[in-house]
């Protein structure tokens, strides 16, 4: 077995009594519960018990395969220095990072998650004027754009379910401020090429002065040749912001590592509305700092990952599902019927996956688990399907 071993906290079955209290504290206190729907569903602990068997989360497109094992052990001995800021640390994973990215080390920002740099990205530049993004796109953007109070204009998917680039570039105007894009896209999973991506910037930017924030949250995962970074046009001098993410291939979104890459005067900007030096643990820094060494850890996930991702989009198409073909650690496919139903009813069967409505489609999104996490989730699909039929009377 390549991978450690999942949680050790597994299989420790707790006490009936605290298994309901849990519940009801998790039901009355949960901040869930009207929060940011990417955290919508209460989250049972591991070894909680779902009508007899471990539920099944493949709704938030974490890596099933853990963290290098040589980064969590640095975590743990960085444990005995907690005591201390950890300044420094900050300061040498800015510089691995602009050493790898070849930009300088005042074009790096580091955030709790992806997550933390986008909201910096809202609330610096899109709070200004508008914000234009695809419909749909990933949630959480939307929503935390929404939350700063910013107008918002949305651009269809073209048929192809990619982002729309000549409709996203109809949509901008004198008064966008911030764009965002997520190639791969969340969703969909689809990407858009390079080499259109960046003739999209620099159009854009020929015109207007909005910052372009491109998520690559799943830039890793990717095998289309004809995707591409962005990271060349910030070298470039263009005003595009890149974010990218520790928690998807690397393993580590309990750590809640992000970056994101600019030019320094846009850096500088994003850092008057953010905690800097205060958001990443000392554990969590020096986690992702020999994560980012794992080169042979993190080929064996991408391979694992594109794996379960054939198996899985052949499994649906092969159902008769309408399977979207996605270059990250998830899939989106087509279904019958309130895919909202569907997802109650695979709840019920103990697996958590996320339901989406666009397009005047029903759309269900798995996360790619381990192989036989995926073959748990296929065969309570069959049976989500067959209960569908019967009570619809097709079959
Ligand atoms: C497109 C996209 N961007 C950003 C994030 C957030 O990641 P992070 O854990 O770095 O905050 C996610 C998480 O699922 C995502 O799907």
């Amino acid at each position: 077995m390549i991978f450690p071993k999942e949680d050790k906290m597994q299989g420790q079955a707790l006490k009936r009594r605290e298994v309901i209290r849990r519940g009801l504290a998790m039901l009355v206190f949960s901040p869930w519960l009207g929060g940011s729907p990417w955290l919508e569903k209460p989250r049972l602990s591991e070894g909680l018990s779902f009508s007899g068997a471990k539920p099944l989360y493949l709704n938030q497109n974490e890596s099933p395969y853990g963290l290098p094992p040589r980064a969590c052990q640095a975590a743990i001995e960085a444990l005995s220095q907690a005591h201390l800021y950890p300044h420094e640390h900050y300061v040498e994973l800015k510089e691995k990072i602009a050493a790898r990215e070849r930009v300088k080390t005042e074009q790096v920002i580091l955030g709790a998650g992806s997550t933390e740099i986008m909201t910096m990205a809202i609330n610096s530049f899109g709070k200004k004027g508008e914000v234009v993004m695809a419909a749909p796109t990933y949630f959480d953007f939307e929503y935390y754009a929404s939350l700063a109070g910013c107008r918002m204009k949305k651009a269809r998917l073209d048929k192809n379910y990619r982002h729309d680039l000549e409709r996203l570039s109809a949509a901008v105007t004198s008064r966008t401020s911030l764009i965002y894009i997520c190639n791969p896209h969340n969703p969909t999973g689809t990407v858009v090429g390079g080499q259109e991506l960046k003739l999209f910037c620099q159009k854009v930017l020929a015109k207007y002065s909005p910052l372009i924030l491109i998520d690559e949250a799943y830039y890793d995962y990717v095998d289309d040749f004809s995707y591409e970074s962005m990271i060349s046009l910030i070298r470039e001098g263009y005003h595009v912001l890149v974010i990218r993410t520790f928690s998807k291939i690397y393993g580590l979104a309990g750590m809640r590592v992000g970056y994101g890459l600019a030019s320094s005067e846009t850096i500088k900007t994003l850092e008057k509305v953010s905690t800097n030096f205060a958001s990443i643990a000392y554990p969590s820094l020096k986690a992702a700092l020999v994560a980012l060494e794992e080169s042979n850890f993190l080929q064996q996930v991408k391979e694992a990952n594109a794996r379960g991702r054939k198996f899985v989009t052949k499994s649906l198409a092969e159902q008769g599902y309408f399977v979207l073909p996605s270059q990250t650690n998830f899939v989106l496919f087509e279904i019958e019927g309130e895919a909202k139903q569907w997802a109650q009813h695979l709840e019920k069967l103990g697996v958590y996956i996320r339901d989406f409505q666009f397009n005047n489609q029903n759309w269900l999104r798995v996360t790619l688990g381990r192989q036989e996490e995926i073959e748990i989730f296929l065969n309570r699909l069959k049976q989500v399907k067959s209960s569908y039929l019967k009570l619809n009377r097709l079959i």
